[in-house]
């Protein structure tokens, strides 16, 4: 039996077609992207703290565009790759409820994860500044207007705080399974793996 999936994918759950690991691709790019995220949120809440005018603040903010628009192209890589194949069925072992607060918790952070890179490239394109891509400036289709500006700078900080709220929860749920509940929990997010329970 085929189900939906957070991003409109299926995984297959009956015992003869029971997928029993993510595939290779998704596995590089989840890490990939925890990688590229966890260099974004440093970056953009120290650049953030640095008042304006302040030596090297240019420079940073630049580096923090152009991560961010090469995240954002690992995350459309991503979500392209979890629509396209399928993915293994919960894990073994989860209660109900837990099972549930993943799938959303998973959700919402491939919704974050689309809100984030959107957000930060459409404020910055209603600034003076524009946007440059590893030294490429991109082309200028917004305007100067303080108004959207603060609006999209605005929904990008939030959703940051939500993100940053849902990594942590989601590694929280990882170490529970491992330590309390003795689930092979990491095991199904690393390469070579061929069975999904302990
Ligand atoms: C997944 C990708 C991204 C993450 C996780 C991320 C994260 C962050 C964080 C945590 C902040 C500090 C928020 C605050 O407290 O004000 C920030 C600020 C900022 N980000 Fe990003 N960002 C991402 C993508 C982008 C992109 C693609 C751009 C532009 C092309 C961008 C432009 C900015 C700018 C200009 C600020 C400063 C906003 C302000 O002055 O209020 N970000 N980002
Ligand atoms: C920025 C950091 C991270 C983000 C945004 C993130 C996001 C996600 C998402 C969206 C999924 C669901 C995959 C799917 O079925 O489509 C997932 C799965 C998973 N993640 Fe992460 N993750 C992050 C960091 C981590 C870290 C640090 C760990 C290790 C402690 C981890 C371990 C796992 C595991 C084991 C799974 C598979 C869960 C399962 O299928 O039951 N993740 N992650």
């Amino acid at each position: 039996m085929r189900h939906a999936n957070p991003v409109g994918g299926a995984h297959s759950d009956s015992p003869a077609t029971a997928l029993r690991a993510y595939a290779g691709v998704q596995i590089a790019l989840h890490w990939v992207n925890a990688l590229l995220l966890f260099a974004l949120f440093p970056l953009g809440y120290y650049m953030t703290s640095l008042a304006r005018g302040t030596p090297g603040k240019a420079e940073w903010v630049n580096l923090h565009k152009s991560l961010g628009l090469t995240a954002a192209l690992v995350i459309a890589w991503r979500i392209t790759e979890r629509i396209r194949r399928p993915v293994p069925p919960p894990m073994p072992g989860l209660r109900r409820w837990e099972a549930e607060v993943a799938r959303i918790t998973h959700c919402v952070l491939y919704m974050c994860m689309v809100v984030m890179p959107l957000s930060g490239y459409l404020g910055s394109s209603f600034n003076q500044y524009g946007t440059r891509f590893w030294g490429l400036p991109l082309p200028r289709w917004g305007w100067v207007d303080m108004t959207l500006q603060h609006l999209f700078y605005t929904v990008h900080a939030t959703t940051s705080y939500l993100l940053l709220g849902l990594v942590v929860l989601h590694v929280a749920g990882v170490i529970k399974h491992e330590r309390l509940d003795a689930l092979a929990c990491t095991q199904r997010m690393l390469p070579g793996r061929r069975d999904s329970s302990r």
